[in-house]
């Protein structure tokens, strides 16, 4: 990573309202990039906040029957208790109400006064309350607000005025000229699309007799701050500007300012204005990421559908809902909030994919060498299989680099999880359970060491995601420092044999869920936690109660299943009950012959993907080889082949 430093800020929350999954997004996503920009070893700086002022909050206090004051002291406190819940590792929390804010907002209003960029004029247009935008005749969409489709109000009033417009030019030539300052792309058009039309002075003041909630006016004691004004400002005067000349030159100009699409003009073209005005450089990248939907809506406090993260947390665990919003949302884009997708997601990945490989070590360490780490072969590395996954589990770092620099966050997870069943894969191959049977353990004790060190590199990627899963996963292996750093993660041999590893209970337990689902549930608005216990998480994996003759998970991969394709069916002569089928199960040839010829004609079968036991001895049936088996299910006549639900490349593993 070749930055010397990193300042993310996220949008400051209005305190009108409880926190929603909006909110804990942006939080979450700045958090999971401060993490690994210390991680790296940046000087990471992550900023968050509350934003105070403004009709709405003045509104949600009228409504409540206390003061503005009142209302933010209450409201702050959700926001604050939320993120400590989330395990937010912010540096600064900034409420727009602090002295050390408000002073600022103020010297920056005087100077542009001073300095002729706002003047008082006689303002005559229409202005929308919940936006609390002025907007002008042409602006109006059907006579409507053109942002929120409400009716607005005409209003006729004396203001203030900051020169926005004059640095229309200039503006359009910066974005042209600095492709990263807003990202993705397709938002850089949008606001080059809004600059195509002549900008309007923005109007920066409202007066008190409609708003008194707000910062007053430096130079005129009947008005208050426009909101926006005052909160984007939180930026600069966090850091000291104005007032710690060293910290503002070690954190401006900021790496990132995390938005919402929502929030793109007022990022992209007052901020930068106003901070043009200023004479202030302006931050590296505004980066608007998309919205957080149920089924085809938004979710927005208007609209009534929040869902509340507090009760996704307490559903699922704190690192699955990281993990989700992380791995689901592909960074600038929308996604949808599903039950469903965070169950899938949750199993294959976690459960599945991560969880299981730890079990399956800590459990063959236990088993063959009494639970400590062992001493790979001198010159492990040697090893073609083991030279291989090194390799990728290194590219897999360089990948999660480039994954952030690009903002590409779910990428770089997908490429952690690629990594995970890349161990699983080498645990297939080499078989520890086989070389456990022999006399010289080195090959055993190598296999198991290169799987761990690996595992213990994956997780170092997942940390800042899921620290506290990883933390646990990290002190399972036996590491004494749970907390990864860069140097360990490029390094081979971190994990000292002799060590001991730590049994715990499977890390991610798999959700369980009864019923069938057809499609995606969307959750139900306000919805409470489940009260049924097979969509909860349980505490332990349950117990097999009603199945006799329990194997282990050692036992039961032995068998290899793999998807097989049907390219070629026929009878055997003098046999009712068999057919021979020709299958591609990937490269590789086979012919198998199974008992199907009563429930199934061969011209049905051909192009049926199907799973085989891949691994199982060819035998000799009715003189006709067979170089494997199908699975079917049958129940007193009936009788199906097992098939794969939808698409599948054949030869893929089935587990
Ligand atoms: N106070 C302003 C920001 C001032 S920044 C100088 C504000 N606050 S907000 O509380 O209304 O919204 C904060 C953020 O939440 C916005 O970035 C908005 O895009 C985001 N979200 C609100 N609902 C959302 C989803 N359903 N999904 C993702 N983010 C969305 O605006």
């Amino acid at each position: 990573m070749n930055r010397s430093k990193f300042y993310v800020t996220t949008p400051i929350y209005y305190v009108n309202d409880k926190p929603h999954i909006g909110h804990a997004y942006t939080t979450i996503l700045a958090d999971v990039l401060a993490r690994y920009h210390r991680l790296l070893d940046v000087p990471t700086w992550f900023l968050t906040g509350t934003d105070e002022h403004g009709q709405k909050v003045q509104k949600a206090a009228e409504a409540a029957g206390i003061s503005s004051q009142e209302q933010a002291d209450r409201t702050v406190v959700r926001f604050q208790d939320l993120w400590k819940k989330l395990d937010i590792t912010h540096d600064d929390f900034i409420r727009t109400t602090e002295p050390r804010h408000t002073t600022i907002v103020q010297q920056i209003l005087q100077d542009l006064y001073n300095r002729g960029e706002v003047y008082r004029a006689e303002y005559d247009g229409w202005y929308c309350v919940p936006c609390e935008r002025f907007f002008t005749e042409k602006d109006l969409v059907e006579g409507k607000c053109p942002e929120c489709h409400r009716a607005v109000d005409r209003i006729k009033e004396a203001n203030y005025f900051f020169r926005m417009s004059k640095h229309q030019e200039w503006l359009v030539q910066y974005i042209q000229e600095h492709p990263k300052f807003i990202q993705p792309d397709y938002r850089r058009n949008e606001t080059l699309g809004f600059l195509r039309k002549p900008l309007n002075d923005l109007c920066i003041s409202r007066p008190k007799s409609r708003l008194n909630w707000g910062i007053e006016l430096p130079f005129d004691k009947d008005y208050v701050t426009y909101v926006w004004f005052d909160a984007l400002v939180n930026y600069i005067s966090a850091v000291g500007y104005n007032s710690k000349p060293e910290l503002f030159a070690k954190w401006w100009p900021a790496s990132y300012h995390l938005i919402g699409k929502d929030i793109l003009t007022t990022h992209t073209v007052y901020w930068p204005t106003m901070l043009k005005a200023m004479n202030v450089p302006l931050p590296e990248t505004v980066f608007a990421h998309g919205w957080w939907l149920m089924g085809d809506s938004k979710m927005s406090k208007s609209l009534g559908n929040v869902v509340n993260p507090m009760d996704m947390i307490d559903r699922y665990g704190l690192d699955a809902f990281r993990y989700y919003v992380m791995a689901e949302m592909t960074l600038g884009q929308d996604a949808s909030f599903t039950e469903d997708s965070f169950i899938r997601r949750y199993n294959s990945d976690l459960a599945n994919d991560l969880g299981n490989l730890l079990s399956r070590l800590l459990n063959m360490t236990t088993r063959y060498n009494s639970g400590l780490i062992p001493a790979p072969a001198a010159q492990a590395l040697d090893g073609a299989d083991e030279k291989t996954l090194w390799d990728a589990v290194q590219a897999t770092v360089a990948a999660m680099e480039q994954s952030v620099a690009d903002m590409k966050l779910n990428a770089g997870i997908e490429q952690v999880i690629v990594a995970v069943r890349a161990i699983n894969r080498y645990l297939e191959i080499k078989q520890p359970w086989t070389l456990a049977k022999q006399e010289d353990k080195t090959p055993l004790w190598t296999v198991l060491y290169m799987s761990a060190e690996a595992l213990r590199v994956c997780s170092a990627l997942l940390y800042p995601v899921i620290p506290e899963k990883m933390g646990e996963l990290r002190k399972a292996l036996g590491l004494k420092n749970t907390k990864p750093n860069v140097a360990d993660m490029k390094k081979w041999g971190v994990l000292q044999p002799g060590s001991a590893v730590k049994e715990i209970g499977a890390l991610f337990p798999r959700i369980v869920v009864e019923a069938p689902k057809t499609g995606d549930r969307q959750l139900e608005l306000g919805e409470k936690p489940a009260a049924k216990p097979e969509a909860s998480v349980p505490a332990k994996e349950p117990a097999p109660a009603a199945v006799e003759g329990v194997i282990e998970y050692d036992d039961f991969i032995k068998a290899q299943l793999r998807t097989a394709k049907i390219i070629g069916a026929e009878k055997i002569p003098g046999a009712v009950k068999l057919l021979k089928l020709d299958v591609f199960m990937g490269e590789e040839r086979r012919q198998i012959v199974a008992g199907i010829a009563l429930h199934y004609e061969p011209e049905q079968l051909i192009g049926k993907t199907i799973v085989i036991v891949a691994n199982l001895k060819p035998a000799k049936i009715r003189g006709v080889e067979s170089q494997g088996m199908l699975l079917a299910a049958s129940k007193g006549e009936k009788m199906r082949l097992v098939t794969v639900d939808g698409e599948l490349a054949s030869g893929a593993v089935v587990k």
